[in-house]
């Protein structure tokens, strides 16, 4: 994720996108770049770093402590916090991109999927690009469709870009327009009195107006300073939809949402579609050195060390490497393993799970291992993080900035980047078949639609459900299968916001133990989404109900049995089990939310929890 706003009106615009800006530092904070023009002459610095960085040469190049005057009656500008995906951080890489002429500018928060083929389309043109992203194609895409319109060259440049993204442009020709367009990214224009405002989001001028228009899929804006035009792909004139918000600066930062947490769980149908567009579209993951075919054909086992919804991923994985790959997989909690003297043979493939890449356990489970000879990978959300300065190499999720300490689009991010992973390694061991290959290729590509679906059709009973049990002093989990790493998360997720005792267990294992907690007051939440194993679920479940225990189930649509066993079943759509995780997670966190919000707490910042846990 990374964060876009632009500004065009008759105040100096330097302050204003970098006040913006730090609205949005939240989506990305590796690099920061701004463009403005500044009377016949336009300007542009990047930085690299956080906004401090960009600040400093902003002093620098205007003056003032980076206030400049206005030097004509119209200022216009473009600015860009980013979160790298495609090039590393360096300052050519980060965001505002030029042209070859320098007259067109862009900034771009997303990813160009097609981006390989446009640069070369674009070499063949003899056009030389500076940096390693994807998003500077689209610039020079605008100089190659410009005849006196940006709008129009913008419209032009959608049909040929790929992926999904928001972007906002200016050039020299036209100074007082910017253009901006969205697919699939969030992008949204503040109306103002005679300047207007076009950002990632609402919060990024809110300070300056309320009245706000949020672009449909593939609207193209264009703001001037006294007018705001949206047009659809056609050329076709919309009016822009604009509504007064009512936010306070609070909710504002929280997009509208009451909590981050509750923000980041609707944010995870976009965590999936970033991670999976960046490893589609970025093939050289599969070239560099860890995930080259011949090194991944050298790969006799797997062992993956993590720690708490890292750990649960990792559980999700080892399901679908054993299954898809038939590679042997180990996960281990990485605080046993580190002091368990393992033993991790050479050839091992070792997988450190870990949001933040800080995670000291975690950490020190990657350093035995690779001392020990084996290649080990972090799977991390943060970049330049020491998981990524210690590990052989890197496999990024995007699910951008997570705010509220329970892990949430973090998790759902790490496993789709492990499905991934699991799906290249069974390509390698040519344990599948090609038609089943395409078709787990293919659910995979429909989870981010999915996600959403189930987000909005759910949230509501489980709020409802949440409510009427939220005095109750204990609460057991049980899944097999595909289900069990999903009800070991929803357990975690459950005590660590609410602070209610939860046990999670593989519903074989309930009778050896688990089922002396059972009585009427129990709710018991169970994941019967994997339809391998329903018929070995549904007869625990009548061991449970016959304890006078309640049932709360997670199922697939077009289960007819379950509701004979289960007070409450919210139904998840119909895949693959292993691919069903993504989804029956989603109800089990938001469970867990109304839960904590029912009895009051704070869910963001849940007491005793670090969102980073960098000791021991
Ligand atoms: C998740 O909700 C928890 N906050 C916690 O279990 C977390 O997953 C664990 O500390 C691991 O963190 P990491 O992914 O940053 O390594």
């Amino acid at each position: 994720m990374c964060g876009i706003i632009g500004y065009v009106g008759g105040r100096p615009c330097q302050r204003l996108l970098l006040d913006g800006l730090r609205k949005l530092e939240y989506r990305g904070y590796d690099s920061a770049g701004m463009a403005w023009r500044e009377g016949e002459m336009a300007r542009c610095i990047r930085a690299v770093g956080n906004l401090d960085s960009l600040e400093s040469v902003l002093a620098c190049a205007v003056g003032d402590g980076g206030v400049a005057t206005a030097t004509a009656t119209v200022s216009a500008g473009i600015a860009h916090t980013r979160w790298a995906t495609h090039g590393g951080v360096t300052e050519i890489n980060a965001h505002p991109h030029e042209d070859a002429s320098g007259r067109f500018r862009i900034v771009l928060n997303g990813i160009i999927e097609n981006h390989l083929e446009l640069r070369d389309r674009l070499a063949a043109d003899l056009v030389t690009l500076r940096s390693d992203t994807d998003a500077e194609v689209v610039a020079h895409l605008l100089a190659l469709h410009y005849d006196g319109n940006l709008a129009e060259a913008v419209r032009r440049s959608l049909d040929e870009l790929e992926g999904h993204y928001a972007l906002v442009a200016m050039c020299d020709e036209e100074p007082d327009t910017l253009v901006g367009v969205r697919r699939e990214c969030p992008l949204v224009v503040g109306l103002g009195d005679g300047e207007q405002f076009i950002a990632s989001s609402i919060s990024a001028f809110l300070a300056h107006t309320r009245e706000a228009a949020v672009l449909s899929d593939e609207e193209i804006a264009v703001l001037r300073p006294h007018e705001v035009e949206v047009f659809d792909v056609k050329g076709l004139r919309h009016r822009p939809a604009s509504t007064q918000v009512e936010w306070d600066e609070d909710r504002c930062e929280k997009d509208g949402f009451e909590t981050f947490m509750l923000k980041e769980i609707h944010e995870q149908g976009s965590a999936v579609r970033e991670t999976l567009s960046q490893w589609r579209a970025n093939p050289e993951l599969s070239e560099d050195g860890a995930l080259a075919a011949e090194r991944l054909a050298a790969v006799k086992r797997i062992v993956i060390v993590a720690c708490g919804t890292s750990y649960h991923a990792g559980l999700a994985a080892r399901n679908a490497i054993e299954r898809w790959a038939r590679i042997p997989v180990e996960v281990e909690v990485a605080s046993e393993f580190r002091y368990r003297e393992p033993i991790v043979a050479d050839g091992a493939l070792v997988l450190g799970i870990s949001q933040s890449g800080e995670t000291a356990d975690t950490l020190a489970a990657m350093r035995l291992a690779k001392a020990q000879g084996a290649t080990v990978l972090a799977v991390t959300n943060t970049p330049a993080s020491q998981a990524t300065r210690e590990a052989d190499g890197v496999l990024f999720t995007r699910a951008g900035l997570e705010i509220g300490v329970a892990a949430t689009k973090t998790f759902v991010a790490q496993v789709v980047l492990l499905y991934e992973l699991a799906l290249r390694l069974a390509a390698v061991t040519g344990a599948q078949s090609p038609a089943t290959m395409a078709e787990l290729h293919d659910q995979l590509e429909q989870l981010p639609q999915l996600i959403d679906q189930v987000l909005s059709s759910v949230d509501e009973p489980i709020r409802g459900l949440a409510g009427r049990l939220a005095l109750s002093p204990f609460f057991l989990y049980l899944g097999r299968l595909a289900g069990l790493p999903v009800a070991l998360e929803g357990a975690l997720k459950l005590k660590e916001i609410s602070y209610v005792p939860t046990d999670a267990y593989a519903a074989g294992e309930m009778k050896h133990g688990p089922i002396a907690l059972l009585s009427r007051e129990t709710p018991v939440i169970c994941v019967a989404t994997d339809e391998r194993v329903l018929p070995k679920l549904l007869s625990n479940l009548s061991e449970v109900r016959a304890r006078g225990a309640r049932v709360l189930a997670i199922a697939t649509e077009g289960s007819r049995e379950i509701a004979e066993h289960a007070e409450h079943v919210v139904y998840i759509p119909r895949a693959d089990p292993l691919m069903q995780c993504v989804l029956a997670i989603v109800p089990l966190q938001l469970f867990a939310y109304h839960l904590a919000r029912a009895r009051g707490l704070n869910v963001d910042q849940p007491r005793n929890l670090a969102k980073t846990v960098t000791v021991e």
